[in-house]
C-alpha cells in the first residue's frame, strides 16, 4: 500500500469521530466533511508544481511562487463526492470540475454509470477524484479508467474512509495513482458497507433515509 496515505491529524480524528456518530445530523455532517476535505487537500496538494513569478511588495521587487490552479481538475463521483467538492475548490478555486455519476448495482455491486461530463484533461493536469467512501473500489476504478480515457495522467484519489479491499483493488489496477484518506477502517460487511464506517455517506449528506 505504498501509494496509500492516511492523513494523520488530531483535528481530522476529532471531526471524523463526530461524523461516524449515527446521531450527527446532515448539517453538521456536511460541515465536517467540508472541513476534513480542506485538511486532506492541504496534504494531497503538497507536491503540486509552482511557477516562479515577479512580485512587487511595498518595499521592493522579489520573486514569488504560484500554483497553476487552472491546470487542476476535480472529479467528484456523484453523489457523495459532491460533499467534498467545495472543500477542494475553496483551496484551488480556479480548478476545472468534471462530474461522474455512478451507482452500485445492489446485486452485483458493480458500478453503473449514469452521467459523465468532463473538461479536457491535459498531460500536465493534476486530477483529484473525490469519493468519501472507498469501499469495494469498483466505482473508483471505473472513474480512474474514464478519467484516463479522457487524457488524464496524474491522478490523486481523495476519500474520507477507505476499506482495505478498496485500496487493494485501486492499487492493483493503477500503480500510478496516489490515494489520500482520513482513515483506513477494518473491512467491508456482506452488503459492501465499510465497518465501522459511518453508514451511507450520500444518505447522511442529503437525508435520503
Ligand atoms: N458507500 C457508503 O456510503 N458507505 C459505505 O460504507 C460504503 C459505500
Amino acid at each position: 500500500m505504498n501509494h496509500f496515505h492516511i492523513v494523520k491529524h488530531p483535528l481530522i480524528k476529532h471531526k471524523l469521530s463526530i461524523m461516524r456518530n449515527k446521531d450527527t445530523g446532515p448539517k453538521e455532517f456536511r460541515e465536517l466533511l467540508n472541513e476534513i476535505t480542506l485538511l486532506l487537500t492541504y496534504e494531497a496538494t503538497r507536491n503540486l508544481q509552482t511557477l516562479e513569478i515577479d512580485v512587487e511588495t511595498p518595499i521592493e521587487k522579489t520573486k514569488g511562487e504560484v500554483v497553476e490552479d487552472k491546470k487542476i481538475a476535480i472529479v467528484p463521483i456523484l453523489r457523495a463526492g459532491l460533499g467534498m467538492l467545495d472543500g477542494v475548490l475553496s483551496l484551488v478555486p480556479n480548478a476545472s470540475v468534471g462530474f461522474l455519476g455512478v451507482f452500485r448495482d445492489p446485486d452485483t455491486l458493480k458500478p453503473i454509470e449514469y452521467y459523465e461530463k468532463f473538461p479536457e484533461f491535459g498531460d500536465d493536469h493534476q486530477i483529484f477524484i473525490l469519493d468519501p467512501m472507498l469501499a469495494t473500489g469498483h466505482s473508483m476504478v471505473h472513474a480512474i479508467k474514464e478519467v484516463k480515457k479522457h487524457g488524464g495522467k496524474n491522478i490523486i484519489v481523495m476519500c474520507l474512509i477507505a476499506a482495505p479491499e478498496g485500496v487493494k483493488v485501486v492499487e492493483s489496477e493503477n500503480d500510478d495513482v496516489e490515494i489520500y484518506a482520513a482513515a483506513l477502517d477494518k473491512k467491508l460487511n456482506d452488503k459492501a458497507y465499510i465497518i465501522p464506517g459511518l453508514g451511507d455517506a450520500g444518505d447522511r449528506l442529503f437525508r435520503t433515509k
